[in-house]
């Protein structure tokens, strides 16, 4: 009856990466239980997460061709194209988030347009938005940007109304910070910087004031959600954007955070039950409206 946080399905969005290709489904070695999967292949994953009850789905494509513009991530029948309209055929019901972002798509690896070691701000934009728009258009029914170029939130907002897509929703990667949590997902999305790293565009993690202000930002640009990411080094962060900001928060608990409880669990170091329902529940505790967890499905079922 005293219990102040509890955690329910709807909290959770459950990250899936989808690879080109027929017949796939490739375990990510470093984050055990998470495949990547083919379209063919999607049905499995997509009715467990049906059953699940969770609020949502976050899909990361990871196409075969990849050039410095990335131009699968906004090609009409680029992989994620292609997947949103397949889910959104078979399986209705489910809620489609797609992550915007060029890193899965670009032959160099980084978030965005280069010229020579450089990452270009204001020349990615467009790219965003084409890729934003293109996704919305196959049905995705949220985007959420993850690049942090500045200024692309509002460039999405305008570019979504201008196609005339002013419902669907921004849950912007505000604070997102340069971080090695996100190690593992890097093999998953073969997403790595071919060269340098994400410092210039993603966020030091020693600036928390920072973290308020990229926030602030996004939501005068128009987000409708804001996130901090990673989860447990950063819930600081979370709490205080919590207190400060009278809007939806969601965390984004990463593939490291993911691998370093599996690792344990595996050699019988900690209990992954308890483990994982403390750090959901201390996210919550914080202030996350929204959870987006590879754990997602697992946790459901420990919940209940
Ligand atoms: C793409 C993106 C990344 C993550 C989500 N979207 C990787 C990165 O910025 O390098 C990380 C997710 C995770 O580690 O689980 N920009
Ligand atoms: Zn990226």
């Amino acid at each position: 009856m005293m219990q102040e946080t509890w955690l329910h399905p709807k909290d959770f969005i459950y990250p899936i990466f989808v690879a080109e290709g027929e017949n796939i489904k490739n375990p990510v070695d470093s984050m055990p239980g998470v495949f990547q999967y083919s379209i063919d292949c999607l049905d499995e994953i997509l009715e467990q997460v049906r059953e699940s009850g969770i609020g949502g789905i976050m899909l990361f494509g990871i196409p075969k061709h990849k050039d410095p513009q990335g131009s699968q991530a906004y090609a009409q029948d680029g992989v994620t194209q292609r997947a949103v309209r397949f889910i959104k055929e078979q399986y209705p019901e489910i809620y489609i988030v797609v992550d915007v972002c060029l890193c899965e798509y670009t032959s160099h690896g980084h978030c965005g347009m280069v010229c020579g070691e450089e990452i270009l701000n204001d020349e990615t934009l467009p790219y965003l938005v084409k890729m934003a728009v293109s996704l919305v258009r196959a049905g995705a029914d949220m985007v959420a940007p993850s690049d942090m170029m500045d200024g692309r939130v509002a460039a999405i907002r305008e570019g979504l109304d201008q196609a005339g897509f002013t419902q669907v929703p921004i849950m912007a990667y505000s604070a997102k910070f340069a971080s090695a949590y996100y190690g593992p997902f890097r093999d998953a999305a073969h997403s790595a910087p071919g060269f340098g790293d994400r410092k210039s565009y993603q966020m030091g993690c020693a600036n928390g004031q920072e973290a308020l202000r990229e926030i602030r930002a996004d939501i005068e640009e128009g987000a409708d959600i804001v996130m901090v990411k990673p989860a447990l080094a950063y819930l600081d962060v979370l709490k205080e954007a919590a207190l400060t900001f009278d809007m939806p928060l969601a965390v984004y608990n990463v593939s490291g955070e993911y691998a370093m409880v599996k690792a344990a669990a595996a050699n019988g170091w900690i209990d992954e039950r308890r483990i994982v329902l403390e750090n959901l529940t201390a996210m919550k505790r914080a202030g996350a409206k929204v959870i987006i967890t590879y754990h997602a499905l697992d946790a459901v079922k420990w919940i209940v």
